[in-house]
């Protein structure tokens, strides 16, 4: 939720932030904006809308200078246009800001600004910000970055934020509390500063995580130096990046969301990486090693995270309490932790997130921490905000997901929460060793058969044509295939703008089914299980209103094929696993139905893919 970038060295700033504004555009594609320090002046442009616009608008100006900061947005406070686009300024010109993140107390600290003469040229929160470092600045004669960590303790809220001043045209000043900032240490005596490593990965391997309410004061004479709010001097902790510059690009797909979908084989097996041996029978995950024993003992777990990730607790609420006989409690993140919740001894808390930066989940880990709970995470983005502050985690490992709309990241998180509740239920013994290996076996056959899942691509893509003018759609599920619909009809509203609802099938007679006439398409999961009979009747009352369904069936079913308008048949495999392959005709239905429609699939309007603020 906004993207920044900023670089100090010896080279060309403009061209090295625009291509990171490209690669953090997945965050906010509201507006976008460049500062550049250049011969002591202060070049400042900005426009609304993506990137690309800022480009044409820049393309006659002076865009010269080896020191300068950048800022994709989506907008929290104000409305998406020029003026509310960062970077900031002062009124004087001297300072220029980019933020991610929100200044709670913003509206005090402006009206005391404005009382004192200061005009604002923006909407937003962040202005507050560099009228602050300014008025300090003259109030207490201290340089700028001694202003920022000033004004800093005054500031309630969730920052990254980079600052530069044409007074010290040779530093940059960069702070972090709640929203992620890495430093990237070039090998040329230069800096490449982002909200995630997706900007520095070309130039340098070598990064810095910075810590909350650390400010780093980067200078090409001395390099980078790193202290607290409390002016303590810290020891930056610099990390090895493992990200591969090929992960970042769309590899010949038309969509990043397309190459993700199809990625999926391959995610899913890395996952399994080190963690799944079904010929030796063993299943562990070495990240909650230290905690297997509390889980096995739990009474209680709770599982918190929003979006798509929610639908993977979901999933695992069914794995965990079917497989390892552990109750389990799925929570919205946001509900959760202004609830005050009960957490009693014993209970672990499980985060689920993609980026790992979620500010709902966050706090409602934080929460939990506060309460004495043992607080685990299930993360893609290593070495994210969540991966820290939790006890212990698994990485999901399902490489850079760029596609706002998420996909394989789901079934890797299905992925990880398998792995746990089978290694759980094993070791508790609510599993016993014959299910357990014949479980593992199917396990690992699951990539090959996403693989044959994708091949039903053409087939589905005529499907989507068929339905692509839809206004609503239901999708439909039991048991664990429930979320799966919940995730069917996230996708679709998230990518394509049509109405949809996912139900537990049984549930469509309580509501949805007034919704039912002709021009209704039902998408259902009616896989061979305990309640396939069930969705069967579910499905002939939507056909008694004319409904259309669309089916996924277990190869080689005759029933449903008779009564459904269309079938993608999947691969058999045993019923806990049927959302590893079910998800993804849902996400080939929805990439499809959006791209005809014209839809911007990988930037869907609205929607960022790291929601940063509450
Ligand atoms: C946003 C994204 C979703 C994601 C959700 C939770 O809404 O657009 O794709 O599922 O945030 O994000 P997380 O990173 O915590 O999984």
């Amino acid at each position: 939720m906004c993207g920044i970038v900023a670089y100090i060295g010896k080279k060309e700033a403009y061209p090295i932030l625009i291509k990171g504004l490209q690669r953090l555009e997945y965050r906010g594609y509201d507006s976008a904006g460049v500062a550049l320090l250049s011969n002591g002046e202060l070049n400042l442009y900005k426009k609304q809308g993506k990137v690309a616009n800022l480009v044409d608008f820049a393309s006659d100006k002076n865009t010269t200078g080896q020191i300068g900061i950048a800022h994709t947005r989506w907008a929290t406070h104000g409305e998406p246009n020029d003026k509310n686009a960062h970077p900031h300024s002062s009124s004087n010109g001297n300072l220029a800001i980019i933020h991610n993140g929100i200044i709670e107390n913003y509206d005090v600290l402006k009206e005391e600004l404005i009382s004192r003469g200061y005009v604002f040229k923006s909407d937003t929160d962040t202005e507050v910000l560099v009228h602050l470092i300014d008025d300090i600045q003259k109030k207490e004669g201290v340089w700028f970055g001694e202003a920022l960590r000033i004004a800093l303790l005054s500031v309630t809220g969730a920052y990254a934020i980079v600052v530069i001043s044409k007074d010290k045209p040779d530093t940059i000043v960069a702070a972090r509390k709640s929203s992620p900032l890495v430093i990237g240490i070039g090998k040329e005596n230069d800096f490449y500063l982002a909200s995630d490593a997706t900007p520095i990965v070309e130039y340098t391997d070598q990064v810095v995580y910075m810590n909350d309410e650390e400010i780093a004061v980067i200078d090409l004479k001395d390099g980078m130096k790193l202290w607290n709010i409390q002016d303590e001097e810290k020891t930056p902790y610099v990390q090895h990046l493992e990200l591969q510059l090929e992960a970042l690009e769309k590899g010949g797909y038309e969509h990043f969301m397309l190459k993700e979908i199809h990625e999926q084989p391959r995610s899913i097996n890395d996952c399994f990486r080190g963690r799944l041996n079904a010929t030796e029978g063993w299943v562990e995950l070495g990240g909650i090693k230290d905690y297997e024993q509390q889980l096995i003992n739990a009474n209680r777990v709770v599982m918190v995270a929003c979006g798509t990730s929610w639908h993977a607790c979901l999933v695992g609420e069914y794995l965990f309490e079917d497989l390892a006989r552990i109750n389990v409690e799925v929570e919205y993140a946001s509900e959760f932790r202004y609830r005050n919740p009960i957490i009693n001894e014993g209970d672990i808390v499980i985060a689920v997130s993609q980026s790992g930066e979620t500010a709902d989940t966050m706090a409602a880990l934080e929460l939990a921490k506060s309460k004495g709970a043992i607080i685990l995470g299930i993360c893609n983005v290593v070495g994210s905000s969540i991966s820290r502050i939790t006890h212990a985690g698994s990485y999901t490992h399902a490489g850079p997901e760029i596609g706002v709309a998420s996909t394989k990241a789901f079934t890797a998180q299905v992925t990880v929460l398998t792995l746990m509740a089978l290694s759980i239920a094993h070791k508790k013994g609510t599993m016993n060793e014959t299910k357990f290996r014949t479980m593992l076996a199917e396990l690992e056959l699951i990539p090959d058969k996403v693989k044959k899942v994708l091949e039903n691509n053409a087939h589905i893509e005529r499907i989507a044509a068929e339905y692509k003018d839809a206004t609503n759609a239901l999708y439909l599920g039991r048991g664990s295939s429930f979320p799966v619909a919940l995730e069917g009809a996230l996708k679709l509203k998230e990518i394509s703008y049509i109405h949809a609802e996912g139900y537990p099938a049984a549930e469509m007679k309580h509501g949805p089914i007034a919704l039912i006439d002709e021009a209704m398409p039902v998408f259902v999961v009616a896989t061979k299980g305990t309640s396939y009979e069930k969705v069967v009747s579910n499905i002939q009352e939507v056909k008694a209103r004319k409904g259309k369904i669309i089916a996924i069936v277990t190869e080689g079913d005759e029933q449903v094929k008779l009564m459904a308008d269309h079938i993608i048949e999947i691969p058999d495999t045993d019923e806990h696993l049927v959302p590893l392959l079910a998800t993804v005709p849902f996400q080939l239905l929805s990439y499809h139905m959006a791209v005809m429609r014209g839809c911007n699939v990988d930037q869907p309007r609205n929607l960022a893919k790291s929601v940063t603020v509450e």
